[in-house]
C-alpha cells in the first residue's frame, strides 16, 4: 500500500512523526512535502497529494494542517478525492467503510499525535463495505460531473 503524506506548517511535525511511525510498522509513505518548516498555502500540498491519488499513483493519503479543514476543503475539490477530516478513531473506520474515503485530514492543533495514530491506523485497517455504499460513492462522485 502506496501512502501519500503531505503537511503545511501547522502540520509538520505531526507530518513527520507519522510518516517515521509507519514506515517502521511497514507501510511505503511518500513524502509530498513539505520538507521543512516554513510557511506555505495548504491548497498547493493538499493538490500535490490529491493529484498523485487521481491519477493512481498512490492508495490513499494523509493531510495535516492546524485544523485539518483547509486540508480537507482543497483536497475535496479535486476529481475522485474524498477527503474525511477525522478526530476519533470511530470515524476513522467509517470514513472508509461507508464512505470509501481516499484522503484522511487531520489537524495537528486539534488532537495530538497519538491519537492521531490510533486514527490513522483505524482507517488503514477498515475495508470498504461496498454494496449499499459503493452506490452512494457512486452517487457522490456523479456530482463531479455535472458541475
Ligand atoms: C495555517 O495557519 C492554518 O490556517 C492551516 O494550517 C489550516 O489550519 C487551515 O485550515
Amino acid at each position: 500500500m502506496k501512502i501519500a503524506i503531505g503537511c503545511d506548517h501547522g502540520g509538520f511535525e505531526m507530518k513527520e512523526e507519522l510518516k517515521q511511525r509507519l514506515t517502521a510498522d511497514g507501510y511505503e509513505v511518500i513524502d509530498c512535502g513539505i520538507e521543512m518548516k516554513k510557511e506555505v498555502d495548504y491548497p498547493d500540498i493538499a493538490k500535490v497529494v490529491a493529484d498523485g491519488i487521481r491519477m493512481k499513483n498512490y492508495d490513499c493519503g494523509i493531510l495535516v494542517c492546524g485544523t485539518g479543514i483547509g486540508m480537507s476543503i482543497a483536497a475535496n475539490k479535486i476529481d475522485g478525492i474524498r477527503a474525511a477530516l477525522i478526530t476519533d478513531t470511530f470515524s476513522a473506520r467509517m470514513a472508509k467503510e461507508h464512505n470509501n474515503a481516499n484522503i484522511v485530514t487531520l489537524g495537528a492543533r486539534i488532537i495530538g499525535i497519538e491519537l492521531a495514530y490510533e486514527v490513522i491506523k483505524a482507517y488503514l485497517l477498515a475495508e470498504f463495505l461496498g454494496g449499499k455504499h459503493q452506490v452512494r460513492v457512486e452517487k457522490l462522485m456523479k456530482f463531479e460531473k455535472i458541475r
